[in-house]
């Protein structure tokens, strides 16, 4: 913490704030009190210069293209046996974990992997074909029927338990609403395959024929899940934040976390840029078309995976995206004309001074949805994965949200525009 202050000189009255400097030395002014002491708030839309929180999760330096994970930088997650589990450990726990606590994490959700007989009911009540973010959210609500011993946790072996369920049965419960979406049997789960490929078995395992879950294949997935893992204050973050600061439990928040993903500017932006891609693709639309219309202020459409909040560089993920979908397409021999798309795409709009005045780069999004597209995921269901990889970084920020003893409610406030104070109008006095 540094014991600088800064001054706002506001009317004819000096104000101290206090600032805090965090471990990578980024300066932050304490404005707390600035309404209790000066009846003054700060005015801050969309909350792009707030911090909401202390963290010590993850670590983005925007302007550098920097991302870490609890100090880690995400490149040395690209390793020949990238794991997401172990990663999921480390941004909830706070460090890397030991070989025993690796095993107990990993048979833990061997043994939570099947659903509970009646949440998997639940499917039927549901159109097969309903939004699979929205089927999601609500099997995650869901699970709070399911199970109240981890509505709150008092322990760690309990919060362990109730998130390892969570983290589990999530991709049981993706894969579910795939199988049913396409008029499909389900396929259980086996226990005797790791979480990426048990999930892909489960995805494309057929009754009478196991789905051979090809190692790179298996690889590529763990490195999209630790890509997506955690992103600091993100949106959808935020909301599994401010749902914990009223001491809601974590299926509540998490589900949240589910709907704020959704967005086509946050997490539904992979789909967006498959339907933009194959949208040229199929010669309806040209590349150039997209950067003019993206440019256009009176025209909605936004160049899909390009842009991001906090960089102003090229996202670290998308980089490593990208390479290891080269690599995938020459392990399976696949040439797909959407990345020379991609890539026409990327390039025309690096060097397209709207994009470089705004220094908006391709963000995880952009090549995300390829190199899914070439694991055999299907489109409706890229935002589903970015949720699975997501959710150990909002179990990991609900986590730190539960136990910091100083946290409050989440409350913004608002500059008020309304009308003035207006009596009530008797509906035959109406005009
Ligand atoms: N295409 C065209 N213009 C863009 C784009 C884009 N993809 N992104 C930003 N801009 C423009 C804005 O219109 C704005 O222009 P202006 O200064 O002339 O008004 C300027 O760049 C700054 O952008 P903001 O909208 O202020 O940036 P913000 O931080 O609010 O938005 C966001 C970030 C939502 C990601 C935005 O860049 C966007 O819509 N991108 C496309 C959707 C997308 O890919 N989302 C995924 C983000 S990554 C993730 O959530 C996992």
């Amino acid at each position: 913490m540094s014991t600088d202050k800064a001054k706002l000189i506001y009317a004819d009255q000096e104000i101290e704030l206090p600032v805090y400097e965090g471990t990578a030395g980024d300066h932050a002014i304490d404005i707390t009190s600035l309404y209790s002491k000066h009846g003054l708030i700060t005015y801050d839309p969309s909350l792009g210069n707030t911090g909401i929180c202390q963290s010590s999760i993850t670590y983005i330096d925007g302007d550098k293209g920097v991302l870490r994970y609890r100090g880690v930088p995400i490149e040395q997650f690209d390793r020949p046996h990238p794991n997401f589990i172990e990663v999921a450990w480390m941004l909830i726990f706070g460090r890397l974990p030991n070989k025993d606590e690796l095993e107990l994490f990993s048979r833990t959700l061997t043994n939570h992997e099947l659903l509970h007989e009646g949440i998997r009911s639940q499917f039927q009540f549901l159109p097969a074909k309903a939004p699979p973010m929205a089927i999601l959210s609500s099997m995650i609500s869901t699970m709070a029927c399911y199970y109240d011993e981890f509505l709150s946790p008092d322990d760690e072996p309990v919060f362990l338990e109730g998130v390892s369920r969570l983290i589990s049965k999530i991709r049981t419960i993706a894969a579910f609403t795939y199988r049913r979406a396409m008029g499909l049997p389900y396929i259980y789960p086996d226990p005797a395959l790791p979480y990426c490929s048990n999930f892909l078995h489960m995805m494309f395992s057929l009754p009478y024929k196991q789905y051979e879950v090809k190692p790179e294949i298996a690889k590529a997935l763990n490195l999209v899940l630790i890509l997506h893992a955690d992103h600091e204050q993100n949106c959808s973050t935020s909301a599994v934040r401010v749902v914990c600061s009223s001491r809601a439990n974590l299926f509540a928040s998490v589900s949240a976390g589910v709907n704020a993903l959704w967005g086509p500017l946050h997490g539904g932006a992979n789909v967006k840029v498959m339907e933009m891609l194959d949208a040229i693709y199929r010669g309806n639309r040209k590349p150039q078309e997209c950067i003019e219309a993206a440019k256009d202020k009176t025209n909605p459409f936004r160049l899909f995976g390009f842009g991001h909040r906090v960089y102003r560089n090229y996202d670290p993920r998308a980089k490593i995206l990208k390479k290891a979908y080269e690599r995938v397409c020459q392990i399976q021999k696949i040439s797909d004309p959407l990345l020379d798309i991609a890539r026409e795409l990327e390039e025309a709009a690096l060097n397209d001074d709207y994009f470089i005045e705004r220094k908006l780069y391709p963000n995880v999004d952009f090549y995300s949805g390829i190199l899914l597209r070439a694991i055999g995921i299907p489109t409706n269901m890229f935002t589903v994965m970015f949720a699975i990889g997501r959710l150990p970084g909002w179990i990991a920020q609900w986590k730190e949200q539960h136990e910091n003893p100083t946290a409050k409610i989440i409350r913004p406030r608002q500059l008020y525009i309304g009308n003035p104070e207006t009596d009530y109008v008797e509906i035959a006095d109406r005009e």
